[in-house]
């Protein structure tokens, strides 16, 4: 399974630089962290990483969104273009596949728009499922819709679990055969530490210094 970063934080990409295989972003999270034209930290992230950089399109019509994508995917080769899961983010998504642009489609909420995902060729669909817990319903539910319906009809569109909550929607996402998560610093942080590891460490040192 691959692990994204969901964020824009360059000190953190570097931090945790081991353990992911690429970035995702948003416009909240590169509003939060561009301090001047957000192009300079798109190309400052694609150096840090190895992998794909999603980077999402601010417009939502057919026309500015197919310029605005080309004009992503031509900052690096590592940019992977987020369009959003409605009619025109689906054509213009089966567009840039056919020039061999990655596409990762956005806000996802349901079996049907993952299985249009699938249709129109993107790289990667991201379900978000803390917003669907948020509002009541069980994201991790649709994550396990999506991946019977890709695994029964082989769709080679990755299954990127986003809007992930918390340590055990990472689990459950790796348990389910999810293709990719992405997750903030702090869940990555979390997926590192046990309180355990931590205790036992601290009774080796005792017991190291009671011994000398
Ligand atoms: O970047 C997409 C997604 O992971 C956002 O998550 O926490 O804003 O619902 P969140």
């Amino acid at each position: 399974m691959k692990i994204f970063l969901d964020t824009a934080n360059v000190e953190d990409i570097s931090l945790y630089n081991d353990f992911i295989d690429g970035v995702t972003t948003n416009p909240t999270l590169l509003s939060q962290y561009a301090h001047s034209e957000h192009t300079f930290l798109i190309k400052r992230i694609c150096e840090l990483v190895t992998g794909h950089v999603s980077v999402e399109v601010i417009s939502s019509d057919f026309d500015e969104m197919i310029r605005e994508g080309r004009e992503l995917a031509a900052l690096d080769s590592k940019v992977c273009v987020k369009l959003p899961c409605t009619l025109d983010g689906m054509k213009v998504c089966k567009r840039l596949s056919i020039d061999g642009i990655a596409t990762n489609l956005t806000l996802c909420f349901s079996p049907t728009q993952a299985l249009m995902a699938a249709k129109c060729g993107a790289t990667y669909v991201s379900p978000f499922i803390g917003r669907l817990d948020d509002a009541g319903h069980d994201g991790l539910a649709l994550i396990e819709d999506i991946s019977e319906i890709y695994n029964v009809n082989e769709y080679e569109t990755i299954i990127l679990a986003a809007s992930i909550r918390s340590v055990t929607h990472v689990v459950r996402a790796a348990m389910d055969g999810v293709g990719a998560v992405t997750i903030s610093p702090k869940i990555l942080k979390q997926c590192l530490e046990h309180p355990l590891t931590d205790k036992g460490l601290e009774i080796f040192a005792n017991d190291w210094e009671k011994g000398k």
